[in-house]
């Protein structure tokens, strides 16, 4: 890096947004952390300084708040040292979209689809006028198969997903970089703090953090929109998005289609 510049990491006080740092921190930036738990991050932050000689902030936030959500929008704004955002905190329910109780399916949608898309849309304003920048949003290999989990969560990661290709469209040509990294199952807390034992998981389909993100950060060497680390054969992914900007032009039209035209019309 030419110059030093900062990342903002949510979720950064533990599984896959502390190694983001630790990572990240390695590579030559400075951190701005940001989470709920105070003690974590200020741990992580000493050890990552210490090892490394970088600045590392802590940005206490619950970015289910909406004011709390706002100070981390104003940093994104204010700071012209931050070129990079790892949208990461999430969670996953307890139990489904169909049996949680309505306080938590708002608090799923309030981390996993308000909070990253105002952050995203906070440093897409201050990047895109510079014309660099680096917006990095995690969501899920559910975005591609809601039928695996609850069908909450999945839709979620579904939206990170579609804000992602979107805004790449946006503003890639302005200079910002987008990328949606997809996990698959990851050996991180998530799993216990929703209620599930993941060492009930097959241990094949489970990942170690530290590989997920590693792969998460060669697929944005390589200038990728989007990641998929489990995915060794991307042949199907990548004839899904043929696919799907094939249709692009064929989905608004005055004549509704001949299969849904009724015998009146
Ligand atoms: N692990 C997997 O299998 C997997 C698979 C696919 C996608 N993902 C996605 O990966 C991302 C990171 O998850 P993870 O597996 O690393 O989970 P994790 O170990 O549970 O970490 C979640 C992080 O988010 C923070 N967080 C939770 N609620 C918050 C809130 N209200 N405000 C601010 N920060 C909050 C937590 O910190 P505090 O508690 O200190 O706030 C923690 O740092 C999530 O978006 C998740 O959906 C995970």
């Amino acid at each position: 890096m030419p110059h030093r510049q900062t990342a903002l990491i949510t979720g950064a006080s533990a599984g896959i947004g502390a190694t983001y740092a630790d990572r990240l921190a390695r590579r030559g930036y400075d951190l701005v952390l940001v989470a709920r738990d105070g003690s974590r991050l200020a741990a992580l932050a000493d050890r990552l300084a210490g090892e490394t000689g970088r600045r590392i902030d802590v940005l206490r936030a619950d970015l289910t708040d909406r004011t709390q959500l706002a100070r981390v929008e104003e940093r994104l704004a204010d700071d012209p040292a931050i070129a990079l955002l790892v949208n990461n905190a999430g969670l996953s329910l307890d139990g489904t979209v169909a049996t949680a109780p309505a306080v938590d399916i708002e608090r799923l949608i309030a981390l996993n689809v308000t909070a990253p898309t105002l952050l995203a849309a906070a440093a897409a304003r201050a990047f895109a006028p510079r014309g660099t920048g680096t917006i990095v949003n995690i969501a899920s290999v559910l975005a591609l198969a809601p039928e695996l989990f609850d069908a909450g969560y999945s839709a979620t990661k579904a939206f990170v997903l579609t804000l992602s290709q979107g805004l790449a469209a946006e503003i890639g040509g302005k200079g910002v970089h987008v990328q949606a990294v997809l996990p698959g199952a990851t050996r991180t807390e998530i799993w216990e703090r929703s209620g599930k034992d993941v060492n009930a998981l097959p241990a094949e389909i489970l990942m170690e953090v530290g590989d997920l993100v590693d792969a998460a950060l060669a697929g944005l060497d390589r200038g990728e929109t989007v990641t998929i680390p489990p995915l060794h054969d991307d042949t199907g992914w990548q004839a899904m998005q043929r696919e799907r900007l094939a249709l692009a032009p064929l989905l608004s039209r005055r004549e509704v289609a001949p299969r849904y035209r009724t015998s009146a019309g």
